[in-house]
């Protein structure tokens, strides 16, 4: 059930069974050679629709942007301050428990999201605190599951990488297979390294990617990642509300 196609009325009948909800949330930003610009955003949006496919679940918009500071050195990237991102996850949050929901679960695209979404939750813990019935946060972060790493693994043999990494891509590219791109990358595997500010992101990893080969990404491997992450984060999603 996606909030964004539902009334004010069928949102109230959902409350009277649940108070949980998914937000996913992901970023605009560079992915490599042939990663969109949106997937971030994309892969967990694919995610809660498939969950909420499975399971009567509410599914907010998507948060499309996030914290990309560090890819700035590349056209098109668009990023949020942490101080405002962490002001647009609590004002989501602050709006929803409003209404009465009490649980929500952040379903995340990014790793430069973490920092910023956490501290937004001690936020919103230290500012509801002693409240009758107090909110609960979670951030989930898809790529993290042990199932997608070992699947990472079993397909790629190391070229998974950090950045750009080729699971992202294929899933990309399941969710949107009108824009699989075929560009030719050198070398094969990106360098990897550590990730400081946007100019020195750019002389360390010149094409964007960080020790990947996204060229390996598929859709029929971005099919098999969905359902492995559709399975998990839907348990993980139970466990959080039981
Ligand atoms: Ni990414």
């Amino acid at each position: 059930m996606q909030l964004a196609l539902s009334t004010w009325q069928e949102v109230e009948s959902y409350l009277t069974h649940s108070t949980g909800i998914i937000i996913p949330i992901g970023s605009t930003e560079q992915h490599g050679p042939n990663g969109l610009i949106g997937t971030d955003a994309i892969c967990p949006t694919k995610i809660a629709a498939g969950i909420a496919e499975i399971e009567d679940i509410l599914i907010a918009p998507t948060i499309n942007y996030g914290m990309s500071h560090h890819h700035m050195a590349f056209t098109g990237t668009i990023t949020l301050k942490p101080a405002t991102l962490m002001r647009v996850v609590y004002d989501v949050v602050d709006s929803l428990y409003h209404h009465g929901f009490t649980h929500f679960y952040f379903l995340n695209g990014h790793g430069g999201n973490i920092a910023p979404v956490t501290s937004a939750f001690s936020d919103i813990y230290a500012g509801l605190s002693g409240a009758a019935v107090p909110p609960r946060c979670r951030l989930a972060n898809w790529w993290r599951d042990d199932s997608i790493a070992a699947l990472a693994e079993e397909l790629y043999h190391g070229a998974e990488g950090h950045h750009a990494t080729v699971s992202e891509v294929a899933l990309s590219y399941y969710a949107y297979p009108d824009a699989v791109k075929q560009v030719a990358m050198t070398p094969d595997i990106a360098p990897s390294g550590d990730i400081y500010d946007a100019a020195s992101f750019r002389r360390s990893f010149p094409d964007g990617r960080i020790g990947s080969n996204p060229s390996l990404a598929r859709v029929e491997d971005g099919e098999r990642f969905f359902h492995l992450a559709v399975d998990s984060l839907l348990k993980d999603y139970r466990n959080f509300l039981a």
